[in-house]
C-alpha cells in the first residue's frame, strides 16, 4: 500500500487518485534506484504533471458543484503546486540523482501534506452534500 490510510478522505475517486499519484512517486524512486536512462525520467516526470493537472481540476469542479466555502484558497494551493511542478521541469531537464532526491522530499512532502489537510476537508465537505443528496 502506498498510501497510508490516515490519508484517506472517504471519497473513492479521490482516494483511488491520491493512490495513483503515491504510485508515481514509487515508479520514479525505483528509477532512481535502477538508474534508469534519462528518457523514463523525464517521461515520469511529464505524466506526473499531466495527472495532477487532471486531478486538481477534477476535484475543483467537485468545489464548484457542491459549493465549497474553502475553494478559492483551495484552488490557489493547486496553482501554486502546478506552478512549482512547471520550475522544477525546466531546472530537471536531464535525469540526475539530486534531481529525484529534491523531487521525493520538495513534491511527494507537498502532496501528502495537502491531501491530510486541505484535500481531507474538501472530502468531509463532498460526503457531506451527498449525503444530503441522497436523503
Ligand atoms: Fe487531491
Ligand atoms: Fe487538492
Amino acid at each position: 500500500m502506498s498510501l497510508d490510510q490516515k490519508y484517506f478522505t472517504g471519497v473513492v475517486w479521490q482516494d483511488f487518485q491520491h493512490k495513483e499519484l503515491m504510485d508515481l512517486f514509487v515508479k520514479m524512486r525505483k528509477a532512481r534506484a535502477d538508474k534508469q536512462d534519462k528518457e523514463s525520467f523525464r517521461f515520469a516526470i511529464a505524466f506526473l504533471s499531466m495527472y495532477v493537472n487532471h486531478h486538481f481540476k477534477l476535484e475543483e469542479e467537485y468545489m464548484d458543484i457542491y459549493y465549497y466555502p474553502e475553494k478559492e484558497s483551495h484552488k490557489k494551493e493547486h496553482k501554486g503546486f502546478i506552478k512549482t511542478l512547471k520550475e522544477f521541469r525546466l531546472e530537471h531537464k536531464d535525469y540526475s540523482e539530486e534531481a529525484i532526491d529534491e523531487l521525493m522530499k520538495k513534491i511527494n512532502k507537498w502532496i501528502l501534506n495537502h491531501i491530510f489537510g486541505d484535500d481531507k476537508k474538501l472530502g468531509s465537505h463532498i460526503l457531506a452534500a451527498e449525503k444530503t443528496n441522497n436523503e
